[in-house]
């Protein structure tokens, strides 16, 4: 979409200086504004997010902007989903009413040189830091980018990506970003398996093994209710949850303050799982 569009009540705005002039008039009328960055292909997870935006902001805007800065060479960026036209349906029956959706060279007009934003090593060498190398750059780098051209009151981040959610929480305190961070739940399908964009890759069969992933994590949880504190005594026992399949990335036991790896559950505990299942790569986690 080249300019303008409405649909109804939700209006699409393609360029900062058109997003800038709309939020310059809702501040006017000391409106409350909400963001929920997203890359698209919303689901169920994205419009939970959407409707607590709704009900804590008077205006809600949605951005939809796949940012090749947090994607690695070897990763998805070509095939990751693109289909505005169902997100729209998504933004305005859960109350949003402007998609900021910038074209790359609207955000990126020239790719050398750039700016970047570098969240601390240590929030960064952890759990999917270290396989995707720059990705928290490029994320840190976008959403402070969004904000500056927002300015928005709050912003609404999923569970899901919690070490993302970390590392944004830390940006706006180091840099005095005058944001409120919002932590939303992680949306489950009926089976468990966390609402992720990437599930759209999941054939039937991989589906099936995926949703082990979730039942590994409800183990701990069960095991932890039943007493069993040390990791690896747990582990030992809900691993056998895990398909044979499905190859384990990472599964951290963290503490959700001081991002710091512990041995001994306690309340407060970040676990944190990625995995490949047939060469999709899904993350997921509980907070004990
Ligand atoms: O979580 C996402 O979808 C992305 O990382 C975000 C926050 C929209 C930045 O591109």
């Amino acid at each position: 979409m080249d300019s303008s569009q409405t649909s109804k009540n939700i209006i699409v705005l393609n360029t900062i200086e058109q997003v800038r002039k709309q939020v310059k008039n809702l501040k006017l009328q000391n409106k409350i504004i909400g963001l929920v960055p997203t890359m698209g292909a919303l689901h169920d997870g994205h419009a939970s997010l959407i409707k607590k935006a709704a009900q804590e902001c008077d205006e809600v805007i949605v951005s939809i902007f796949v940012n090749p800065t947090q994607f690695g060479p070897n990763e998805d960026l070509d095939k990751y989903p693109r289909q505005l036209n169902q997100d729209m349906e998504v933004c305005k029956s859960n109350g949003a009413s402007i998609i900021f959706a910038p074209s790359v060279n609207e955000i990126y007009p020239s790719d050398e040189h750039l700016t970047y934003v570098v969240p601390p090593e240590y929030y960064q060498n952890k759990l999917c830091g270290l396989s995707r190398k720059g990705h928290f750059n490029g994320v840190a780098t976008v959403v402070l980018k969004l904000f500056n051209i927002i300015c928005p009151d709050q912003a609404f981040f999923g569970l899901k990506d919690a070490q993302q959610l970390i590392i944004i929480k830390k940006m706006c305190k180091d840099l005095d970003i005058p944001v409120k961070i919002v932590a939303c739940p992680i949306i489950r399908s009926n089976d468990g398996l966390a609402l992720s964009s990437r599930n759209a890759y999941l054939t039937r069969a991989g589906r099936a093994k995926s949703i082990t992933i979730n039942k590994l994590l409800f183990k701990i949880q069960e095991l932890y209710n039943t007493g069993l504190k040390s990791k690896e005594k747990i582990l030992e026992i809900a691993l056998k949850e895990l398909n044979e399949d499905i190859k384990l990335e990472y599964l951290e036991f963290l503490n959700l303050n001081s991002f710091k790896k512990i041995d001994l559950l306690e309340k407060n505990t970040l676990i944190a799982v990625a995995a490949t299942v047939d060469n999709v790569r899904l993350i997921d986690n509980i907070i004990i």
